[in-house]
C-alpha cells in the first residue's frame, strides 16, 4: 500500500457513541436512509469493548462533537476502554430514552439497533433514529480537523513504565512496552508495522 494516510481525507465527523455501560469515539458514521426516523450506521472495531456492549444492548446514541469540545472527552472516550473505567461518569452525560448522551456536544441521535453486519475488523451496527435534539449551534468537528489538531486535542503522554506507540496511519495510541505482533489498530485496522514509538 503506497500511503494509507489518504483515508484521513475521507470527510467524516467525530462523535461519541454511547450505550449502556460505556462507549467510544467514532468517525465511521453515516445516515443510510431518509425520512423522519432515518437509519444511521456506525462501524465499531471488534477489539473495542463498545463492540461487546452494542451486541448486548438494543439502543445506542451518537453525540456530535464540536470543534471546541473539552479534550478530556476525546482522551476518555477515544483512548481509554469502558472495560476499565466508567466513561459516562468521567464525562458528564444525561439519559435520553435510557441511553447516556454526552452533555458537551452539539446534539445527539438516539437509535434503536435494527441490524449488525460483519465487516471483517469491524461490525456495522445499523440503528433507527428514535429521538434527536440540537443542543448548540456551533461548528461540528470533522475527522480532518481532528487530524490537524490532534496534538492539542489529545494528551499523548508516556505513563510511568509504559511507552506510547502511535499508529502512523490514523493517530491511534497504544500504551505498552511493545506492540503485540498480532495487534490490529482498532481505529484503522492496520497492523503492528504501522506503529512508531512516541519520543
Ligand atoms: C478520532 C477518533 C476516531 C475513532 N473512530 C473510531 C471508529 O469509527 N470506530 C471504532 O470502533 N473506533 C474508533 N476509534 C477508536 C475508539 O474510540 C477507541 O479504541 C476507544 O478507546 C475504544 O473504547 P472502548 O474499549 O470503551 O470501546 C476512534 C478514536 C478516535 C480518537
Amino acid at each position: 500500500m503506497k500511503n494509507p494516510k489518504i483515508t484521513r481525507k475521507i470527510t467524516q465527523g467525530v462523535y461519541v457513541l454511547t450505550t449502556q455501560g460505556g462507549g467510544c469515539i467514532v468517525d465511521a458514521v453515516s445516515r443510510a436512509s431518509a425520512g423522519e426516523q432515518p437509519l444511521i450506521t456506525v462501524a465499531v472495531a471488534k477489539t473495542n469493548h463498545s463492540h461487546k456492549l452494542l451486541r448486548e444492548n438494543d439502543k445506542f446514541a451518537l453525540s456530535v462533537l464540536g470543534e471546541e469540545v473539552d479534550p478530556k472527552v476525546i482522551e476518555t472516550f477515544g483512548f481509554k476502554s469502558s472495560k476499565d473505567i466508567d466513561k459516562c461518569t468521567e464525562c458528564e452525560t444525561t439519559e435520553v430514552e435510557g441511553v447516556p448522551v454526552l452533555k458537551d456536544s452539539l446534539g445527539y441521535m438516539v437509535c434503536e439497533k435494527v441490524d449488525a453486519i460483519d465487516a471483517e475488523t469491524h461490525t456495522i451496527y445499523i440503528g433507527r433514529m428514535i429521538e434527536a435534539d440540537v443542543l448548540q449551534d456551533k461548528k461540528p468537528m470533522t475527522y480532518a480537523y481532528y487530524q490537524e489538531h490532534k496534538e492539542d486535542l489529545t494528551k499523548v503522554k508516556t505513563e510511568k513504565g509504559q511507552t506510547a506507540w502511535v499508529c502512523m496511519a490514523c493517530g491511534y495510541v497504544y500504551y505498552g512496552d511493545e506492540v503485540p505482533d498480532d495487534f490490529i489498530c482498532p481505529l484503522c485496522g492496520l497492523g503492528k508495522e504501522y506503529f512508531k514509538k512516541k519520543d
